[in-house]
């Protein structure tokens, strides 16, 4: 008689009369066994048919056969439209004969296309520096900056890409969210302009081609925004710690980057403008988005390589990882040496000719951190030395100046 376990354990649910209907005739007969009859006392209009209590339109197309191509609605064959939820490109359409979209697919523009990703991500950093750039640094500030007042820097900085997009162009929403840096501007990210529409972004809405930018520069900057961002989380961690692997980093580290940064990273290499932030092990932990910036695109205006068109992005990853093991500042400084003293005999014997005043910034070897073992024997005729020897220098001399060079 009645299996009432069975009707309301049935997977469609059958309520009395309702759910059911127009599901599956099929289920009506396997799957929901009646209370009974509901449709008992009901009486349907036309050709209408009683199931479970409510009256139903017959299906019209039960019997009916469509060819090919067509699909039967309301029992009438009509041609299947292929192309209903199809999208085409601009510039295309769908034909209806194979739901396909035709016609010239859109080309990028000729700009676009000849651009160069690995001279834009350059660009995104100090522009001005950037060879073949012909403008120079502004000195006003960008018309943008007006629109926020947490970030107090001024003039060209403001005109930095990165300044108001951040290292890991994601904007107010990554590492710029907070600190000096702060604008609240959004990020480029994730950007889903098409070439031409960065390119007037960036040209017209940004006032880059005003400020001295020829196109050329600004198609170049256009495909690096759509085609070489990445998401830094890809390899970053929580922590800011790179995830590649730090043993095939070294290898890369070793041939590519000693020659100038020193193995353990320490010196700086001379031709840029920065001193103590520019060791290796320093800046990709103080800042691991510059610093996969700078190893993907150099640094603007040195002889720094890019190492965009070489490195794949696990390789890059590699490299990093191995940065941030390196040492992030120099050795404690010598003791005993006394650095006015040292400072005195460095301007007294002329060094300052070869390896600038600063002991860094001259067009000889940076001498930054240099030990008085190596300014002794350089000096004194021990060691070749591309400068002169100096009668009489003293390990005490040479102490002197190396506790100087510590302290800069
Ligand atoms: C002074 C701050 C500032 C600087 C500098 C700046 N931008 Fe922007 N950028 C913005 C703001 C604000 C927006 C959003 C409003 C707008 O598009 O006008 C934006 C939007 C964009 C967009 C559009 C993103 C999208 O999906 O809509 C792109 C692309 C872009 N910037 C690229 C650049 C590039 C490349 C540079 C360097 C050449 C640059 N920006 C320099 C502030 C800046
Ligand atoms: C031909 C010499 C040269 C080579 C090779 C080279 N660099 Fe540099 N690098 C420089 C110079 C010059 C600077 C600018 C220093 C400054 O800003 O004072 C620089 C700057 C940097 C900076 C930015 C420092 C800052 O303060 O912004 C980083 C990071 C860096 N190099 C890492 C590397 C790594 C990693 C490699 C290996 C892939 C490498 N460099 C290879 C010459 C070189
Ligand atoms: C005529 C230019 C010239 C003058 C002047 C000069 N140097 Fe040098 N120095 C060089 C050059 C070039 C190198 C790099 C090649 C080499 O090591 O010989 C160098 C290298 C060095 C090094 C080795 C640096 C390293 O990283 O290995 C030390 C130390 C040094 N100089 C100290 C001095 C001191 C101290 C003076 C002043 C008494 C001085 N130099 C004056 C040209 C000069």
């Amino acid at each position: 008689m009645l299996n009432a376990k069975r009707i309301f354990q049935s997977p469609l649910t059958c309520r009395v009369g309702i759910a059911c209907v127009g599901l599956s005739l099929m289920v009506l007969t396997t799957g929901c066994p009646l209370l009974g009859d509901p449709c008992a006392d009901v009486t349907c209009d036309g050709d209408q048919t009683c199931v479970l209590g409510t009256c139903v339109d017959p299906d019209a197309c039960a019997n009916v056969t469509c060819d090919a191509g067509e699909e039967c609605v309301n029992g009438t064959c009509v041609s299947v439209d292929l192309c209903a939820g199809v999208t085409c490109d601009a510039g295309q359409t769908c034909d209806p004969a194979t739901g396909a979209c035709v016609g010239d697919a859109p080309t990028d523009p000729a700009g676009f296309v000849a651009a160069s990703a690995a001279r834009g991500g350059a660009l995104y950093d100090k522009w001005w520096n950037v060879p073949g750039v012909t403008a120079t640094a502004p000195t006003d500030d960008h018309a943008f900056w007006a629109t926020q007042s947490t970030n107090t820097r001024s003039g060209s900085d403001t005109w930095r890409c990165k300044e108001c997009h951040g290292w890991d162009y994601k904007g107010a929403n990554g590492a710029y969210a907070t600190g000096s840096h702060f604008t609240g501007f959004a990020g480029i990210f994730g950007t889903t302009l098409t070439a031409q529409e960065a390119f007037d972004t960036i040209r017209d809405g940004h006032a880059f081609g005003t400020a001295g930018l020829t196109d050329a520069d600004i198609w170049d900057l256009a495909k690096f925004v759509l085609t070489a961002q990445i998401d830094t989380d890809d390899i970053l961690d929580a922590n800011n710690t790179f995830t590649g692997v730090a043993a095939a980093g070294q290898a890369t580290y070793d041939t590519s980057c000693a020659a100038c940064h020193a193995a353990d990273g320490l010196t700086v290499p001379p031709g840029g403008d920065d001193t103590f932030d520019a060791f290796v092990g320093f800046l990709s932990n103080d800042n691991p988005a510059e610093f996969q910036h700078k190893l993907r695109f150099g640094q603007p205006g040195t002889a720094m390589p890019a190492q965009f068109d070489v490195l794949d992005l696990d390789g890059i990853a590699d490299l990093a990882t191995y940065s941030q093991t390196l040492p992030t500042e120099l050795t404690a400084p010598p003791t005993g040496g006394d650095a006015v003293a040292g400072e005195t005999w460095y301007g007294a014997n002329g060094c300052a000719a070869c390896h600038g005043a600063g002991g860094n910034d001259g067009f000889a070897a940076d001498l930054t951190g240099a030990a008085a073992a190596t300014i002794l024997e350089k000096n004194d005729g021990t060691q070749t030395h591309g400068g002169p020897v100096i009668d009489g220098i003293t390990q005490a001399d040479a102490d002197n100046v190396a506790a100087w060079l510590a302290g800069l």
